[in-house]
C-alpha cells in the first residue's frame, strides 16, 4: 500500500479494527485500477468517534468506513443520513463531500441483495417467504432489504422475541413473528432462509436448526464468514440447497463507499474473493 503522496485517502474506524478485512479488500481495488490512493485500519476508541469523524474533512479524506462498535453511534454525528442509513438503523459509510461535510451511508442492504443476485441471477426476494433468524443489527439490514426487494413474507425468528417485534414494529412491511422453540417450522414452503445471527461463527456454537422442512428449491444464506462454510450452509448444501456464503455480502457492501470515494464502479470477481479469503485464513 503506498501511503505517501496519494492523492485520495479513505479507511475504516473501529475499536479494535484489526479484524477489518477492508483495508484488503479496498487496498485490491485500489491496486487493481491503478489508483493513486490509500485506504487505512484506524483503531478509534468509541469516546473518540465523533472527533475522529469531524477530522476527516481535514485531514483530506474522502470518506471512510465504520465498523464494530461504531455504526449506531455515528447517526448523532455525521450532518446528514440518507434513506439508506435511516431504514438500516446504522451508518457503515461515511463520504465527505465537496464542501466537508459528512454524509451518513448503509451499504449492507445493498450488499445483502446483490450478493443474492450475483449467485443466482434473476434471484429476487418477491419470489417466496423468506425465513429470516436474528434480530440484531445485521437482521435488521437484512429485513429491510427483503422488503424493499418485494418479500410477500418474512418470517422472522429470534432467540428474544421482543427484540425481534420491535424490529418488525420499526421495519413495517409483511413480517410475522416465530418462536425460536418452534423455528424448524417456520422453514416450510420458505423460498429463502438467512442466518443472521453470529452463530456458526468461529468460537460461537452452531446454529441448531433442523432442515427437513425446508424446500430443496429454497436458496440458504449465512451472513456469517469466518468460518466461509459454516454448519448451517454445509447441511443445506448437502441436502442440495443453494447456498450463498456471507463473504459476498461482505464483498458487495464495499462497492457503493469505493465508487464515492475513488471515482471508479468497482466489480466483485473470483480473484478478489480469493484475496480477501487469503486474509481470513
Ligand atoms: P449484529 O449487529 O451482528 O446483528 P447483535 O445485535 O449482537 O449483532 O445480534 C446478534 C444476534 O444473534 C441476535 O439476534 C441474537 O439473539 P438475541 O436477540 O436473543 O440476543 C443472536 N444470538 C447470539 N447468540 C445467540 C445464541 N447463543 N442463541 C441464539 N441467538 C443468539
Amino acid at each position: 500500500m503506498r501511503l505517501s503522496g496519494a492523492a485520495i485517502v479513505a479507511g475504516v474506524m473501529g475499536w479494535p479494527v484489526a479484524h477489518s478485512r477492508s483495508p484488503a479488500l479496498h487496498g485490491f481495488w485500489i491496486a487493481e485500477h491503478g489508483i493513486d490512493g490509500a485506504y487505512v485500519p484506524m483503531a478509534v476508541k468509541p469516546e473518540h468517534l465523533r472527533r475522529a469523524l469531524e477530522a476527516l474533512p481535514l485531514l483530506g479524506f474522502a470518506g471512510c468506513n465504520l465498523t464494530i462498535p461504531h455504526k449506531e453511534a455515528a447517526l448523532e454525528i455525521v450532518d446528514e443520513i440518507d434513506a439508506s442509513a435511516r431504514r438500516a438503523g446504522a451508518i457503515n459509510t461515511v463520504v465527505v463531500d465537496a464542501h466537508g461535510r459528512l454524509s451518513g451511508r448503509n451499504t449492507d442492504i445493498f450488499g445483502f441483495l446483490e450478493a443474492l443476485r450475483a449467485a443466482r441471477p434473476g434471484w429476487s426476494a418477491a419470489i417466496g417467504p423468506a425465513v429470516v433468524i436474528g434480530a440484531g443489527g445485521a437482521a435488521r439490514a437484512v429485513v429491510a432489504a427483503l422488503i424493499d426487494d418485494g418479500a410477500p413474507e418474512i418470517r422472522l425468528v429470534n432467540r428474544t422475541p421482543a427484540r425481534a417485534a420491535s424490529l418488525a414494529k420499526e421495519l413495517g412491511g409483511p413480517v410475522l413473528g416465530a418462536t425460536w422453540e418452534r423455528r424448524a417450522e417456520a422453514l416450510q414452503g420458505a423460498a429463502l432462509l438467512v442466518n443472521a445471527t453470529s452463530l456458526g461463527m468461529a468460537g460461537q456454537p452452531a446454529l441448531e436448526l433442523a432442515l427437513d422442512l425446508l424446500p430443496r428449491e429454497a436458496v440458504v444464506n449465512d451472513i456469517v464468514y469466518a468460518p466461509l462454510e459454516t454448519p448451517l450452509l454445509a447441511a443445506a448444501r448437502q441436502r442440495g440447497n443453494f447456498a450463498v456464503d456471507g463473504l459476498d455480502m461482505l464483498l458487495h457492501q464495499a462497492r457503493p463507499g469505493f465508487a464515492a470515494w475513488f471515482g471508479v464502479e468497482p466489480q466483485v470477481t473470483p480473484a478478489l474473493r480469493r484475496a480477501v479469503l487469503a486474509t481470513l485464513e
